[in-house]
């Protein structure tokens, strides 16, 4: 029967090899709503060199796409440019079934794939700025650690001026078109958007030290080549001009009112809080925990300044979901925002002293104490409410 995987031709010399991952829809705790794609590719140079490689279940698929253009026998050279599973799953069999010449990967890489696969391989390492001959063309690294792994690297095809990527500049988005420019720029804003907060987000002071020191490189790329989503080519630089927004993490005249509820007391506090902030002309986003994924609600709050979180108390702590946002909050240390806590309580009320705790750990600049409210709110409680609405209002102008 003949193959139905085909590669894709993304240059002269480049091929995409990798998977597309339709129904995935929970990625280490993000929510993949459109899929995602692992991408590999094969440089078809005198040293045949594969780029990378995908998660292991997709292992035959990507030998599939492989074999429409060559022998998998007769690839030469593996680089690894990240070792995150998505991108190193395969690795194991692949290697053992092509035997190729040399693997590379940084020499960080080199402890990450031992550490994950614990096989006698003899990896190669290569470093900031060194090149390798594929006899007829050249490959050259430039170390990107902390993007988002301490080893990752990018690795450049002079060539074709093709920069594989690896996680940078890539999102979670499965498509039958591979190219950035076929498909809509509202999705890819959006997935970029969400894959930048809920991946790179802590690494952006790197990001922004890194767009400055390949500045002149990167004007002269031809086409970037991600691991994950599209690839983008010819003069799309919209993802250049996106990540060099997102990194500064300016905030903006928007706030989000996060919040879950037992019995709807402070489902009624997030409205009034969200109806005072909306006196302010800001863009106010209501977001039920129970309604909005968190990997949802750290791409919204990318752009934002202000951020009140509301959860009731329970057995002396916060409601689990909200724990869980903060937690994932945490993690991501979002800059220059401002905050609020609110909450319905029975009879103890920790809530409001918990999110506070959390807020300041993330450095985020609380515009007052918090608002608890016993059971539920009456008028003059929500009056309250409105308050600190048109309060974060007012502080969130003073910061954009
Ligand atoms: Fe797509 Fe960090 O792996």
């Amino acid at each position: 029967m003949e193959n139905v995987y085909k590669a894709v031709k993304v240059s002269e010399h480049v091929y995409w090899v990798g998977a597309v991952d339709w129904g995935i829809r929970d990625f280490h705790g993000y929510y993949t709503s459109r899929g995602t794609t692992y991408n590999a590719y094969l440089i078809m140079a005198d040293k045949i060199t594969l780029i990378d490689a995908v998660k292991k279940p997709f292992t035959d698929e990507m030998l599939a796409r492989i074999s429409s253009v060559t022998n998998p026998n007769k690839v030469d050279y593996i680089v690894s440019n990240h070792g995150e599973m998505d991108h190193s799953g395969a690795l194991p069999s692949l290697i053992h079934r092509i035997k190729p010449e040399k693997v590379f990967c940084s020499k960080m890489g080199i402890k990450c794939l031992e550490a994950h696969f614990h096989r006698n391989w003899d990896l190669t390492p290569v470093k900031e700025g060194e090149t390798l001959s594929l006899g007829n063309l050249t490959l050259s690294f430039l170390a990107t650690p902390m993007l988002h792994w301490p080893e990752s690297i990018f690795t450049l095809l002079a060539e074709d001026m093709v920069l594989f990527s690896q996680d940078a500049f890539g999102m979670h988005l499965a498509a039958g078109e591979l190219f950035a420019d076929r498909l809509d720029d509202t999705v890819l804003e959006y997935e970029a958007k969400k894959y930048f907060a809920n991946i790179l987000l802590p690494y952006s002071p790197r990001i922004t030290k890194l767009m400055r020191k390949t500045a002149d490189l990167i004007d002269k790329i031809a086409i970037i080549a991600p691991d994950h989503g599209p690839i983008w080519r010819g003069s799309n630089t919209a993802i250049i001009d996106y990540y060099a927004e997102w990194a500064d993490q300016k905030p903006g005249n928007k706030a989000l009112v996060v919040f879950d509820t037992m019995w709807q007391s402070t489902e009624k506090m997030a409205r009034a809080v969200g109806e005072g902030i909306s006196t302010g002309d800001t863009d106010v986003r209501i977001l039920p925990l129970r309604a909005t994924h968190r990997s949802d609600i750290v791409t919204e709050l990318l752009d934002a300044g202000a951020l009140a979180v509301g959860s009731p108390t329970i057995n002396n702590q916060l409601y689990p979901t909200v724990a869980d946002l903060l937690c994932y909050l945490k993690g991501l240390k979002p800059q220059n925002k401002i905050g609020a806590a609110f909450g319905s309580y029975g009879w103890s009320g920790e809530a409001v002293k918990h999110i506070n705790q959390d807020l300041q750990a993330m450095k985020v600049e609380l515009v007052n104490e918090g608002l608890g409210v016993q059971y539920v709110p009456d008028q003059e409680s929500l009056a309250q409410c409105y308050t600190l609405g048109e309060d974060i209002a007012v502080k969130l102008k003073s910061i954009v």
